[in-house]
């Protein structure tokens, strides 16, 4: 297919890791940089090899200053099938778009990239050796070469069945790498301070590009924990706050989650965690608060909600309650406790979610959150909607053989009008939507039958 004269081709090598999070990331973060994807782009499924057609390589570069999903990204000057059809598109490729790279001055080197199968040093020298055609005139330097080009074998996916000779073969010249060492440098491993539920680091930095979290923005967590979100919207360069329920959490105080360690020391806390990264000018405040009962003035603040509600499995989903709200039956026994919180169900804490996301959210911003699901009952229809806020993405992970969790990703599209706050429950996701409120029970109802299953098969 001809490319538009004002595209040039990019081949984004993926990370095999989280494959269903990965176009969504990619999608988002080309929206932020001003690139765009084609929709014949869209059938790479878990292949991890993507061509790419963007106007600039400074787009590319500004998608590799965020990615985790990506580990590389090269200016594509030939693909095929095989390495004749390799050589003649190679062929094509305009000589003066080569030549910057390849002149006298210059030094280069050429690296082989092989998917699912390993070369021998002699197979790769006999590649290198295929591509003399090219107008190389600069120096090989091995060490600290100004360009490094890749050759790049595709021997598709399946470990068991490697074939002979590659599916496709790309040559490129590398142009950077994405961020994926912020993985191990953001360890919660490594973290001062950390909960039961502290958000992978990964996961962290994917949902702020799916939330196309940039910098000067204002980001918001309703249901903060140890700020885990907060730390990788940070990164970004967005001014962070967040709310809790638990007075602990957000004080750095009670039970440490750490083997070995009792208490919570003095300065376990969320901003000792953006300290601990050089972050901490980006800590706006963080404060004990109900999510189903927010304090916020009427208004558009935010520019991202990033959050993680409970799901009652690791932490309770609970709500501030008032003497009203109590049982009749408890009020009248006198020993009996009162409670100061009450249960709060799933459905409910999604439709407190969306309908404040729509209001608090900036036109143009995102919500983006975790939704529990239990798998054999699942249907796109459960998933929670607002007439302010349009489904941009959906990504599976599963927790379990019966539970996953699915990233949702809205934008507001809409301004909230105080007529949208109830017009959800209208509509034909409601009732599949309540289908939530018991996902604790088939979670655990779940993982007791597995036990159960295990255990009379080992006896067996
Ligand atoms: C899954 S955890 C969030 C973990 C967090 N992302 C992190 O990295 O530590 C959910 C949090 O929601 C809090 N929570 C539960 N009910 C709440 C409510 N009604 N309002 C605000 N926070 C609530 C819990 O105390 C818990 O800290």
């Amino acid at each position: 297919m001809a490319l538009p004269s004002s595209l040039n081709r990019y081949l984004l090598l993926m990370a095999q890791e989280h494959l269903e999070f990965r176009l969504p990331e990619i999608k988002s973060l080309l929206s932020l940089f001003g690139g765009q994807f084609t929709s014949s782009q869209e059938t790479y499924g878990k292949s991890p090899f993507w061509i790419l057609s963007i106007p600039s390589e400074d787009i590319a570069r500004n998608l590799m200053k965020r990615t985790v999903c990506a580990k590389s990204v090269f200016e594509l000057w030939g693909h095929g099938k095989s390495p004749e059809e390799l050589y003649s598109s190679l062929k094509n490729y305009p000589v003066e778009k080569m030549v910057p790279f390849l002149h006298s001055d210059s030094t280069y080197k050429i690296k082989i990239l092989t998917f699912n199968k390993t070369l021998t040093q002699e197979e790769k020298v006999k590649r290198i050796d295929a591509l003399e055609f090219l107008p190389f005139e600069g120096k090989v330097n091995l060490k600290k070469p100004q360009h490094i080009f890749s050759i790049l074998e595709d021997y598709g996916l399946d470990p068991n069945c490697i074939p002979e000779n590659p599916h496709n073969i790309y040559f490129g010249r590398w142009i950077a790498d994405g961020q994926r060492e912020l993985i191990q440098s953001y360890s919660v491993k490594k973290r001062h301070f950390i909960g039961n539920t502290s958000m992978d680091a990964g996961l962290s930095f994917i949902m702020a590009n799916h939330g196309k979290v940039k910098e000067n923005d204002i980001v918001f967590d309703p249901f903060v924990g140890t700020g885990g979100l907060l730390i990788a919207s940070a990164h970004f360069g967005a001014y962070v706050c967040g709310t809790d329920i638990d007075y602990n959490t957000i004080h750095g105080l009670g039970k440490a989650s750490r083997k070995n360690q009792k208490w919570r020391g003095p300065d376990e806390n969320i901003r000792a965690n953006l300290r601990q990264y050089g972050l901490e000018k980006y800590y706006l405040d963080v404060l004990v608060s109900d999510a189903s009962k927010p304090s916020w003035r009427k208004g558009a603040y935010f520019d991202a909600i990033i959050t993680d509600p409970p799901y009652g499995i690791r932490e309770s989903t609970r709500r501030t309650g008032s003497q009203k709200e109590i049982p009749k039956s408890i009020e009248k026994c006198p020993e009996s406790h009162v409670p100061v919180s009450l249960s709060y169900h799933l459905s409910d804490m999604f439709f407190d979610l969306l309908n404040f996301a729509a209001e608090t959210l900036i036109l143009g911003g995102r919500l983006v959150y975790w939704l529990p699901v239990y798998t054999p009952e699942y249907t796109e229809e459960m998933v929670p909607w607002h007439p302010c806020l349009k489904l941009i993405s959906n990504c599976e992970q599963k927790l379990s053989s019966h539970t996953s969790r699915r990233l949702i990703t809205m934008e507001k599209v809409k301004e909230f009008e105080n007529r949208d706050q109830y017009s959800h429950l209208l509509s034909d996701h409601f009732l599949p939507y309540q289908g939530h409120n018991s996902f604790r029970e088939k979670y655990f109802s779940g993982v007791t039958k597995r036990i159960a299953k295990e255990e009379k098969s080992s006896q067996e």
